[in-house]
């Protein structure tokens, strides 16, 4: 690839194209895989989708760790929307605002086995 044609992928991945923003690997790789590698940054994400919440091997706020409950769909849509909303006090700071990246980004989640 080209350099220019790569400077377009990137322009296009930062601007949120709708085209590529489907693409819920690579945008788990964009926004999350750098915290999420299971160190001290964030938890591991493998098997989280239809997992317990906050059972990994993790320093997690008391808020999560006491939530309970299972990683739903609807839990894990609305804890990238709003994490601080769904969890007081979560040490996750990213929101994603987008529906239709959240939707890919769960799609995504369930792969990781
Ligand atoms: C800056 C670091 C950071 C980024 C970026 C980040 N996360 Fe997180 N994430 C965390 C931390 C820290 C926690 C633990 C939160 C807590 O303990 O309250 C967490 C928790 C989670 C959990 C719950 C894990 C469990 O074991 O119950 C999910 C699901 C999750 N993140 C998904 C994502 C997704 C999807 C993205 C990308 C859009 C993302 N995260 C981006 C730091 C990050």
């Amino acid at each position: 690839m080209s350099r220019p044609v790569l400077a377009a992928v990137f322009l296009a991945l930062a601007s949120g194209s709708p085209a590529l923003a489907a693409d819920g690997a690579q945008l788990f790789n964009m926004q999350c895989r750098m915290c999420h590698t299971g160190g001290p940054m964030g938890p591991s994400l493998v098997g989280v989708a239809g997992g317990p919440i906050a059972a990994k091997t993790f320093a997690y706020s008391p808020g999560l760790k006491a939530k309970g409950g299972t990683w739903t769909d609807a839990n894990l849509d609305a804890y990238l929307k709003q994490p601080a909303a769904f969890s007081p006090g979560t040490k996750m700071l990213i929101n994603v605002p987008s529906a239709e990246v959240r939707a890919a980004l769960i799609e995504y989640l369930k792969t990781l086995k």
